[in-house]
């Protein structure tokens, strides 16, 4: 892994905070530089050179997103700004038309806010009902999702990896469940698909949702999968330029075909094309390999705190690269403080999954998550910190 393509690195920062955000690579930045330098312009408008040649950029990304996901055509990825944007236009552009009143749709309380809190809003405006498939030992079991559903489930929305205990669901059996009981499943791939392979056909995802910014990518752009005949279903929640054939003042309104007509007005370019940049880097690198790297490293951390007597650690046993935890007694955002005197970038607070402390019992947590550029090095330097902490509070105060 090449430390050196990440200016940020240049400072000894030891970045831990990767389900947050990653850091960007120099081509990814070059490439969303050299559309600042050398061809901006607008798609799918203009007649003349650098357009078309930005038209062509642009278009391939789409190409490299369904390769990247194995998706079955093009015309099944939207670019949104982000997963949040995504998960909101499949719950109100697909979901409201296609729930009934008392229709179920399962959750976990593990789930970030960007894949509950609309679910919530959803039900108060058409009366469907959100159910909690029982965690064990916080994790989600194939068991407790066949207990969980009922006759009237008809959607099941999961995170493939959740953001704190970084736990890996059982998506390829939760995918076959709900293909055999006529459910859509609609999966938040924004912990997963930086991390480990995607195939959103062996795993029959109907739906999936993910950002550019947690995988090298510029922030500002997201991916809306959808099979082509439900994404054809979906409602525009955003009208005006780019998505419509034609309209007049009759009202007669003519909208484009998918993908586009789901990408009203001038979509982040720039953006789009920096996120091809990143596929490729990662490409190169090769998700199995990442994911390895990252899992490799967390072992490596577990072992090397086993006698940090204060450590109390919440997921040794979750198959990512992430670590949460908290020192015995310390708030969460204190030992985040004190890390930073170190240069350490942890995560700490609830993580956005305000109702896994309803499983957990704990409110806030410390989070490290690893990605491709961090190393050993990051490790024992985090290490050393937590180790030498019985001093945390002469160092932050
Ligand atoms: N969802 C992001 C995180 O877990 C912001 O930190």
């Amino acid at each position: 892994m090449n430390r050196e393509d990440f200016p940020m690195l240049k400072d000894d920062l030891v970045y831990l905070d990767n389900s947050a955000t990653t850091f960007k690579p120099k081509q990814v930045i070059d490439k969303v530089m050299e559309y600042y330098n050398n061809y901006t312009s607008n798609i799918h408008r203009g007649d003349y050179d650098i357009s078309i040649k930005v038209d062509t950029m642009y278009d391939n990304v789409r190409d490299k997103v369904k390769d990247f996901i194995n998706a079955s055509s093009n015309k099944e990825i939207v670019f949104t700004s982000g997963a949040t944007d995504s998960l909101n236009k499949i719950i109100f552009g697909f979901m409201k038309y296609y729930l009934k009143e008392d229709d179920e749709v399962l959750l976990t309380k593990s789930e970030h806010a960007s894949n509950f809190i609309p679910w919530l809003a959803l039900a108060k405006q058409i009366k469907c009902k959100i159910k909690f498939i029982d965690l064990d030992n916080h994790l989600v079991t194939i068991d407790n999702v066949k207990k969980a559903i009922t006759s009237k489930t008809k959607v099941i929305s999961l995170a493939w990896i959740t953001n704190v205990l970084g736990d890996v669901r059982p998506i390829y059996e939760i995918g076959k469940v709900c293909k055999d009981n006529n459910i859509l499943f609609v999966v938040d791939g924004a912990q997963s698909v930086p991390h480990i392979k995607t195939d959103v056909i062996l795993n029959n995802i109907d739906f999936l949702a993910f950002s550019s910014h947690k995988m090298l990518g510029p922030s500002g752009v997201g991916v809306l999968y959808g099979k082509y005949d439900l994404l054809n279903k979906m409602k525009p929640l955003e009208y005006g330029g780019g998505m419509n054939e034609s309209f007049n003042s009759l009202g007669e309104v003519e909208l484009k075909e998918l993908p586009t007509r789901l990408e009203a007005g001038t979509p982040p370019i720039e953006g789009v094309i920096g996120l091809g940049e990143a596929i490729d880097y990662i490409n190169k690198i090769g998700i199995d390999n990442i994911s390895k790297h990252e899992i490799e490293l967390k072992k490596y951390f577990l072992e090397e705190v086993k006698d940090i007597d204060n450590l109390i650690i919440y997921n040794k046993d979750t198959e990512s690269g992430i670590v949460t935890f908290n020192l015995d007694n310390i708030f969460s955002q204190d030992t985040a403080v004190y890390l930073n005197h170190y240069n350490i970038c942890v995560r700490a607070g609830n993580h956005c999954a305000k109702a896994l402390k309803e499983d957990l019992n704990v409110k806030n947590t410390c989070r490290i998550s690893f990605y491709i550029y961090n190393n050993k090095e990051d490790v024992l330097k985090t290490v050393k910190a937590l180790k030498e902490s019985k001093d945390i509070f002469n160092v932050i105060l």
